[in-house]
């Protein structure tokens, strides 16, 4: 049983997962996971490594599908329709709810094409000059347009981490997405680059519902208003940041976030 703090406002849910466990093989990895995910607030997945946050993170743009032994029981709704439904397009449902990694992971494409691809494969974009637009746009969000916007048929490869991982969250942007999952998005980058991706996700908040998954706990407090708490394949605690950092009520998250063991 997860502990939801009491003190929640009335959201409006953009995803729904009701008793969601997830499964490789025999091995369980999530074990009944239910949480309704806000569309106006950043939410953090925090947990010791191995808890299942990229588990359970994947599983909701069916990012597992990719993993043949992968198996997800229960339900997860976005705008109340199961994302696991046979009326479900997979491709579509992966721009509604956009992933950026870890690592940055750019196509060896131009800066242009990195962005316009998502756009021209959806049929986003009423052609050349509106590309051009969503492309522009899509990297002014970002926060990466005024370092781009004079080589933009430079190879996104070319970019340092920051600046591929900004590009990254510009892709995903550029097919307007309904929520953002971000599967430790900082991790590979220093404190510079870092505190630029930790504004943008301030900026971005509000316009996308946002998911992070994040290591640190003084990210998870600095970008997130909702905390939700893993550890070895439950979610143990689910309230707001400031709440399950302050006053914690269960011993396993009090002794996570006070750093006895993670
Ligand atoms: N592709 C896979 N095949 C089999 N088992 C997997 C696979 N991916 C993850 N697991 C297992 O599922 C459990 C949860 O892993 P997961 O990667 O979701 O944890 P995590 O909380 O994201 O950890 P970290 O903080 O280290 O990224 C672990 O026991 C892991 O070994
Ligand atoms: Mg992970």
């Amino acid at each position: 049983m997860t502990v939801v703090h009491p003190n929640l406002e009335q959201t409006e849910a953009k995803m729904r997962a009701r008793s969601v466990s997830v499964y490789y093989g025999d091995k369980k990895a999530i074990d009944d996971v239910s949480i309704e995910i806000p569309s106006e607030f950043v939410t953090a997945f925090i947990g010791p490594s191995g808890c299942g946050k990229s588990t359970f993170l994947r599983s909701l743009n069916r990012m597992n599908d990719t993993i043949p032994s992968a198996r997800v029981e229960g339900t997860i709704e976005l705008d109340g329709e199961d994302i696991y439904g046979s009326g479900m397009d997979v491709v579509q449902l992966r721009a509604r709810v956009g992933m950026v990694f870890q690592k940055p992971n750019p196509f060896p494409k131009s800066i242009y094409e990195n962005i316009a691809y998502g756009p021209k494969i959806h049929g986003l974009a009423d052609g050349k000059d509106d590309l051009d637009e969503i492309v522009e746009r899509s990297l002014q969000r970002a926060g990466l347009w005024n370092e781009v916007k004079d080589r933009l048929s430079d190879s996104g490869t070319a970019l340092s981490g920051g600046q591929q991982q900004r590009l990254c969250i510009a892709r995903a942007i550029a097919v307007d997405p309904e929520v953002i999952l971000m599967d430790e998005p900082c991790s590979a980058l220093d404190p510079i680059a870092t505190a630029k991706i930790e504004e943008l996700i301030a900026e971005l908040n509000g316009r996308y519902a946002i998911i992070i998954v994040t290591h640190s706990m003084q990210q998870a407090a600095r970008v997130s208003q909702r905390t939700a708490f893993f550890h070895l394949g439950k979610m143990v605690e689910y309230g707001r940041t400031s709440d399950i950092f302050t006053n914690p009520i269960e011993e396993r998250t009090k002794d996570y976030i006070t750093g006895r063991y993670g």
